[in-house]
């Protein structure tokens, strides 16, 4: 069978991540490289042995050769990136945040049907073979009803000025690249919430630096933070009326957890990965691609729109406004 060709679009930290795990797979061949620099797209491109490179994104979008964009820019160029993509023929896989807001996403969801391409939300986590499991012994009612998850993800920055993560014209944010993680966790599980209660602090940019969100369903509540500031453990819980499953640091790319009956037994699962684990994201692309869909059914459009509803949620309250909305 033809092997799927693939252009990277931002050749920055998570990219020289993804095109390891891509170069791990049968099914895929990595054949472009684009940067806003020739030289930075010649350099990855002799580091990774990669035939075409170009000095700008519209280059790969016009390169025949490419089945599949990967775009891992900052949000905020997201969406205009991913529409020029799909106008061009393309499939696009796009970091997280897809988009920075709703209505974005609605636009890239609707570039993606008028062209007949997929398009997918890299959220990785959800084909995590861990997560994976423990979202189904979830569903199937291992521990009960889920009652409480509570998850964070929290690393610090060592110079929050020059960060584009905390640059407000960038789409930066806590919330964009930290918080909407667990937030995540909490949507796989129990859905959308029917309230959220949402604070943060700020950097001087003006972007969120901290952010903790409460999200309230009719049985229970679930309590996420993210931020630049401080470690922190890094483990996801997730709590029933029967027992619960403990997630191991890194939760979110996790290869084991513990579920634990309610004054009983423990049990540990170990699942290992393949490679990181953005090989299980772009099987999932591959599979899509090779049956004619324009969507995953485990991470779907659907998927990506309520998840990104809930972070509209929590920016309407911390009020987080970007520039260019
Ligand atoms: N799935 C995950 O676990 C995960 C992890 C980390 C990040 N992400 C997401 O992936 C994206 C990239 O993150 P990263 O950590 O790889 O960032 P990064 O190392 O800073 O790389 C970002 C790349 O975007 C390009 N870019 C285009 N316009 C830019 C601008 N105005 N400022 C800075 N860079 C610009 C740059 O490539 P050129 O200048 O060479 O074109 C740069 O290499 C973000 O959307 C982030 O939220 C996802």
């Amino acid at each position: 069978m033809k092997k799927i060709n693939w252009g990277l679009i931002g050749p920055g930290k998570v990219t020289h991540a993804f095109v390891k795990d891509l170069q791990l797979l049968e099914h895929s061949r990595v054949s472009a490289v684009a940067s806003r620099s020739a030289a930075k797209a010649e350099a990855f491109a002799e580091q990774y042995d990669i035939p075409n490179r170009y000095g700008s994104y519209a280059e790969l979008f016009q390169d025949e050769e490419v089945d599949i964009v990967y775009i891992a820019t900052p949000p905020n160029s997201h969406a205009e990136l991913g529409i020029a993509a799909m106008n061009a023929g393309k499939h696009a896989l796009i970091e997280t945040p897809l988009a920075v807001n709703s209505a974005q996403a609605q636009e890239l969801i609707a570039a993606s049907r008028r062209n007949g391409v997929f398009l997918m939300e890299a959220f990785w986590v959800r084909f995590i073979p861990a997560i994976r499991e423990c979202l189904e012994l979830a569903q199937n009612k291992t521990i009960g009803d889920i009652t409480y998850i509570t998850a964070d993800l929290t690393t610090p920055r060592s110079n929050l000025d020059a960060d584009w993560r905390l640059d407000m014209g960038l789409g930066g944010g806590a919330l964009m690249t930290r918080a909407s993680y667990p937030v995540a966790l909490a949507y796989m599980i129990l859905g959308k919430p029917q309230e959220v209660v949402a604070a943060a602090r700020f950097h001087r940019t003006g972007a969120d630096k901290q952010v903790s969100a409460i999200l309230k369903y009719e049985n229970g509540i679930a309590n996420i933070m993210g931020g630049f500031v401080s470690n922190s453990d890094m483990v996801g819980r997730i709590y029933g009326t029967a027992g619960s499953i403990l997630l191991d640091p890194w939760w979110y790319e996790t290869e084991s957890f513990t579920i634990v009956e309610n004054g009983g037994e423990s049990r540990a699962v170990k699942m290992p990965k393949h490679g990181k684990g953005f090989t299980h994201e772009i099987d999932e692309c591959v599979r899509c691609i090779r049956a004619g869909k324009i969507q995953s059914d485990l991470w779907s459009h659907r998927h990506s729109l309520e998840w990104k509803g809930i972070i509209d949620e929590i920016r309407m309250q911390i009020g987080l406004k970007y520039p260019f909305e």
